[in-house]
């Protein structure tokens, strides 16, 4: 029996092709193992976003040679997107890898281990071929838990200066509709009720039908919410230059969209985010978070920071401190700029100092962190909607859940619960996760 571990690293677009490459592998009846030792095929799914999350790969790669764990047979793919970026030099970076993948040709995955295993050559391919994979993969199977990831769209066009991500994962390119509502048709009848759907761009979705039709995102969100099972709809990651009227009216009208929106600003400054090519300003950004916050009262808005562009000045950090304290972001995501090769922002001057970037980003985590604690403590006592996720992860005799602003919570309950919204009564409030009880219903 051939076994088969993987590890992915990245954004939710890998987790994503990291399930459909389970179901690729396991159609071939290869059986998944969590133990690196047993594994005669590893998979590693790679991100390329700042320098550290790529060293972080080959580091893995070589512990595990050195901590001989490794299979002396076993077949290492290596895909994703360091794969893209680098392509057949993985191989001399890591001498033991025998296929590199990229994102578009996770599909090809099993012709090239078996071409290992027939020829004993190695076989590089990262080639972006149009969306296909989409078309040579199995039908989902076996998702775990509530909630599943359906990609609608591939690449990105946008070409951000300091992003690695169009290089990657290629041009932007649309699933068609007819492709997504089934293949969330085939996760519903598995019994998923949270569907997030998933691009670089969502909000520039623009999928052509079979009749020649298009159709674009705020569309999309309103022929999912027509399908039977769909309770709760993500979506991620949207783009303020593209978040349409038409897409604000959707929270409006579909009680299933969750009430958060993770709406990446990078910068306060007009200035960085012109030099970023961002292709909106803060004024921009104000009004579509006043616009949905009127159509969703209450929502909750999350975002991702970049300090330290090239050149940003004490001035421009004010800008995005500024930003942030109007807003009132709840739980966001910030990084330290990485020059990332190939990329118009990695030629200009990196003039800011090590010591200011870590102060700015420890400024701007801090005040972050004050809000979404600030929104968690409001939640106290509430009762809150929480799709039912699976069993607590420090406490097995406890469930999981999230709520609509997608918090963790944990409570005691009957694992039968597992899949069912329920509602649940916040008791108590930590820094990341809360805790709460079964409001009888
Ligand atoms: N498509 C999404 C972002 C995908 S990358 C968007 O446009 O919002 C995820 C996050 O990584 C980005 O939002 C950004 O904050 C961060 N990031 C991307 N490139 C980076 C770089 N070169 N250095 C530091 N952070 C980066
Ligand atoms: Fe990168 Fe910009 Fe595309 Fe996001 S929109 S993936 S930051 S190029
Ligand atoms: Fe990383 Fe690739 Fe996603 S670079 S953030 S895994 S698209």
């Amino acid at each position: 029996m051939t076994k088969f571990f993987i590890q992915t690293w990245g954004c939710q677009m890998n987790e994503y092709d990291s399930d459909r490459i389970r179901d690729l592998l396991k159609s071939q009846n290869w059986q998944e193992t969590p133990e690196i030792a047993e594994a005669d095929i590893v998979v590693l799914v790679t991100c390329a976003v700042r320098k550290k999350a790529e060293d972080k790969v080959y580091n893995q790669l070589f512990s595990w040679k050195h901590k001989k764990l490794l299979k002396e047979k076993a077949i290492i793919c290596f895909g994703g997107c360091v794969a893209s970026e680098d392509g057949k030099k993985v191989l001399s970076e890591a001498p033991m890898v025998s296929v590199v993948f990229g994102p578009q040709t996770i599909h090809r995955l099993v012709s090239m281990i078996n071409e290992v295993r027939e020829n004993g050559r190695k076989v590089v391919d990262v080639s972006f071929p149009d969306i296909e994979k989409f078309d040579f993969l199995p039908s989902p199977a076996g998702r775990n838990g509530s909630s599943a990831f359906v990609t609608i769209m591939e690449g990105c066009s946008n070409f951000c200066t300091y992003c690695i991500v169009p290089y990657t994962r290629g041009q932007e390119m649309s699933r068609s509709p007819e492709a997504v509502l089934e293949e969330i048709r085939i996760l519903t009848d598995q019994g998923i009720r949270e569907i997030n759907l998933l691009g670089q761009n969502v909000n520039s979705y623009s999928g052509v039908y079979a009749s020649g039709k298009r159709c674009n995102f705020a569309e999309l969100l309103y022929l999912v919410a027509e399908i039977p099972g769909v309770e709760r709809i993500r979506f991620t990651t949207s783009n303020p230059h593209d978040l349409t009227d038409e897409i604000i009216t959707a929270f409006r009208d579909l009680p299933q969209i969750a009430s958060s929106l993770h709406l990446p600003v990078q910068s306060g400054s007009d200035r960085i985010l012109r030099l970023m090519g961002r292709k909106y300003d803060r004024e921009k950004y104000f009004e579509v978070v006043t616009k949905l916050r009127d159509a969703r009262p209450g929502i909750s808005i999350s975002s991702d920071f970049i300090v330290g562009f090239p050149g940003e000045t004490a001035a421009d950090f004010r800008d995005t401190m500024d930003l942030v304290d109007r807003v009132r972001f709840d739980q966001s995501f910030s990084f330290i700029y990485s020059p990332r090769p190939g990329t118009p922002a990695a030629s200009l001057e990196d003039n800011v100092s090590l010591t200011e970037k870590k102060e700015r980003l420890y400024e701007l985590q801090n005040r972050i962190n004050f809000f979404a604690q600030t929104y968690s403590r409001e939640m106290l006592d509430t009762v809150q909607n929480v799709l039912v996720d699976g069993l607590s992860v420090k406490n097995s005799q406890e469930l999981r859940g999230r709520t609509d602003n997608n918090r963790t919570v944990n409570f005691p309950g009957d694992p039968a619960l597992i899949g069912t919204f329920r509602t649940v009564k916040i008791t108590y409030v930590m820094a990341h996760t809360l805790r709460g009880e079964l409001v009888r219903e």
